[in-house]
């Protein structure tokens, strides 16, 4: 007799276990690193030990953002085991920030030598083609198989419970057309936080959100080089069970090009800290506010002819791209700002930072010698503020009512303090006007940055109302001038601009919104639609957005540069009001609501893999039994009365902002949250977006 076939393996769906896999876990590039760190919080009080993240080994951090230890959990063991033995190295422990979760880092120099296997495999299995001298395209192939490696190897130890495989962007997606291709037991999902092909357009001069749906994808790609890490990406979106981006105008541009529909949004939140009461985070801005003074000083010595406490820190930062983060829109529009605040004669200072990491050689001379001219005259003036104390101490305690009880001036201060305090005056000399930048550019003639600057004549002369101050790096407390980390730096600052074209999300506006600084930004960023979306006046709010989608950029700039000057309008009270209103929209942006539209897409992940385990004993689709996804998500609820005003009244929960069910595949493009943008039926063949070369 025939023997039966065995049951098909059940996996418990409903503890199933998390790896979140991205090249940004424990490695700071960017924003996904900020996705990645400040959700660890409401995933671990989700998944508990059930969970682990997945990054490259980075030599450099790692072993100081981590503390090895040793698996638990057996499945776990036996796989890392398998894999040592095989000459895989790889560091496994507890990454030491909040929620201190489980992280397991490969190291991708230890399997380089199978490079060339996997390259070739990869083009067998998937036919996508790999040129040998891209790096970055390298360290993603070897990470991706890695990780498929890995899951494969794990799910065959431990045969119980369900995986979700969580993959971020195309440096991590390899693994997914793999775990495809080989039926490994897992449940993917892939979240793009932009598209490759998006980045790249947008960088060059195209109208690309008025044409998305004529390009040529593949051609594009092949045009810029990127024809390979393209196929990563399409791969990637097409071969996972899930597939989300962060915000609808993402949406819509993965759908045109990525062709594939995404399941949902799932919005970037941020770890809110709540205080006890408002005058806590104003007298942080207060305190980081002084620390800005006292660089600035240092950087305008000899010019140091304005007045602190009427002067206004605006501010942009982020990854150097020039036209997709708006920086070219914010120089012009400081440039005008210049002019207008000269014209109504206004005594207010802007000092305007930009902070994007270029190449360079270390900081300027000139930038270090302000900072230590301006510590020698403070301690001088301490030094002889101590003298002229004991003086007077002194001669107060051997006054006995003869002669002057007060000291002249002259008495007090001696002719050596005299000189001392001239040569550290004479010393704040100088015949150039003040840097706009604060380290030599490796490539200091074809900056964009410091060309633009040039070109509009924005040089810090004692004129300008606008002062401008690039420092091409990222900040850091241990720097010697504005040393300041970046958050302390963004809380001291009045104004954040993000006038960006580009920006899948923009998480530079939402950080400055809890932290209660108000911010511009655009329409075409995944944060400004969010905002716009959810509340009416986002203006009133702090949360100013330019539109750059329906008008030319020249009446964007003017918009922008209409923003600034209102804003150097306001008196101090305006803006500590508008401050306290920026930052009671945090609950917005918190994970404790966002997150659930992670755990939805997780949830869904698992009814497209494991549909059976969602039947009730009639057979039917079990929508009741929703109680182990998300519960422990806290829904948001607007205080009443509702202020700030938000769009949706009472329920507004933006953890139900997203869309992800599975009826988004059914909707059409103009569905998109925000503009209607243009649907199939309404678009013009009027050819091809702009002139092929
Ligand atoms: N950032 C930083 N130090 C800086 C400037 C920026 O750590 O000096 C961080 C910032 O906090 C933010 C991230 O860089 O979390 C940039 O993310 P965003 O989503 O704005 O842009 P991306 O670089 O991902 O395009
Ligand atoms: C906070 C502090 C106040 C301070 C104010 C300055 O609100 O609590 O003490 O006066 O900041 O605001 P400003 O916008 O002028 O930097
Ligand atoms: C990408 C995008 C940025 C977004 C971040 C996190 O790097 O450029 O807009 O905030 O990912 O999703």
């Amino acid at each position: 007799m025939a023997e039966l076939p065995a049951e098909p393996l059940k996996r418990d769906v409903q503890n199933h276990i998390l790896f979140e896999c991205a090249w940004e876990v424990v490695n700071k590039v960017g924003g996904i690193y900020t996705v990645i760190k400040t959700k660890v919080p409401v995933t671990v009080a989700e998944y508990g030990d059930r969970y682990t993240l997945i990054g490259p080994l980075m030599y450099k951090t790692a072993p100081m953002e981590v503390e090895a230890q040793e698996p638990t959990d057996p499945a776990l063991s036996a796989t890392l085991d398998n894999m040592r033995t095989q000459g895989i190295k790889c560091l496994y422990g507890r990454w030491l920030i909040e929620g201190a979760p489980r992280v397991l880092l490969f190291d991708i120099g230890s399997a380089f030598h199978r490079l060339d296997e996997w390259k070739a495999d990869l083009w067998t299995l998937a036919g996508i083609p790999s040129p040998p001298h891209d790096t970055e395209t390298n360290d993603t192939i070897i990470f991706g198989y890695l990780i498929a490696w890995f899951l494969g190897e794990y799910i065959t130890q431990q045969l119980h419970t369900a995986v979700v495989a969580h993959f971020h962007e195309w440096q991590a997606g390899v693994a997914i057309p793999l775990c495809r291709k080989r039926h490994i037991d897992v449940t993917t999902v892939f979240t793009t936080h932009a598209t490759l092909l998006g980045r790249y357009l947008c960088a060059g001069n195209v109208d690309f959100y008025n044409n998305l749906q004529y390009f040529d994808v593949d051609h594009e790609a092949g045009k810029r080089g990127i024809y390979h890490r393209y196929c990563i990406e399409r791969a990637s979106t097409h071969c996972s069970d899930v597939f989300t981006t962060v915000s609808d105008i993402t949406a819509y541009e993965s759908e045109h090009l990525l062709k594939r529909k995404p399941d949902g949004i799932v919005p970037n939140g941020l770890n809110v800290v709540k205080f006890q009461a408002m005058h806590e985070f104003q007298n942080l801005h207060a305190t980081a506010k002084a620390k800005i003074h006292e660089f600035i000083r240092g950087h305008f010595y000899g010019y140091y002819d304005f007045d602190l406490d009427n002067t206004l820190y605006m501010f942009t930062a982020g990854r150097y791209e020039y036209r997709n983060k708006g920086v070219d829109m914010f120089i012009e529009s400081l440039a005008r700002l210049n002019y207008r605040l000269q014209k109504s004669g206004s005594k207010t200072t802007v000092v305007a930072f930009i902070i994007m990491p270029a190449a360079t050689n270390s900081y300027t001379v000139d930038a270090l010698k302000g900072q230590a001219v301006m510590k020698q005259l403070k301690d001088t003036v301490t030094e002889i503020q101590n003298r002229i104390g004991a003086r007077l101490f002194e001669h107060a305690a051997r006054y006995h009512g003869e002669g002057k009880m007060e000291l002249q001036p002259d008495e007090l201060m001696s002719a050596e303090d005299h000189i001392l305090l001239k040569r550290r005056i004479f010393a704040l000399r100088r015949t150039t006007y003040p840097p706009i930048v604060t380290h030599n550019m490796v490539d200091d003639a074809n900056d964009p940055i410091l060309n633009q600057l040039r070109r509009v004549k924005l040089f810090n002369a004692p004129t300008d109302r606008v002062k401008v101050i690039f420092h091409p790096d990222f900040l850091n407390s241990n720097n010697p001038i504005l040393g300041l980390d970046y958050e302390e730096f963004v809380r001291g600052c009045h104004l954040g601009v993000f006038p960006s074209y580009y920006e899948p999300w923009g998480y530079t506006p939402a950080e400055c919104t809890v932290m209660g600084v108000p911010s511009v930004t655009t329409n075409l960023s995944g944060f400004g639609c969010f905002m716009q979306d959810l509340i009416e006046r986002p203006e009133d709010e702090g949360c100013y957005i330019v539109d750059r989608r329906m008008q030319s950029v020249e009446e964007s700039a003017n918009d922008l540069t209409n923003f600034m000057f209102t804003f150097t309008n306001k008196t101090r009270r305006q803006r500590i009001n508008q401050r306290n209103r920026v930052e009671r929209l945090s609950p917005l942006l918190d994970w404790k609501n966002l997150g659930i539209e992670y755990s939805k897409s997780r949830q869904l992940a698992l009814r497209r893999a494991y549909p059976d385990a969602f039947l009730n004993a009639n057979g039917e689709v079990d929508d009741e039994d929703s109680d182990w996804f998300g519960a422990s998500m806290q829904r948001f609820m607007p205080s009443a009365p509702a202020s700030p005003r938000l769009r949706m009244s009472g329920m507004a929960t933006p953890g139900d902002m997203g869309t992800l069910t599975e009826e988004m595949q059914q909707l059409n493009t103009s569905d998109y949250r925000g503009y209607n943008w243009p649907r199939s039926s309404e678009e013009e063949e009027d050819g091809y977006p702009f002139p092929l070369v």
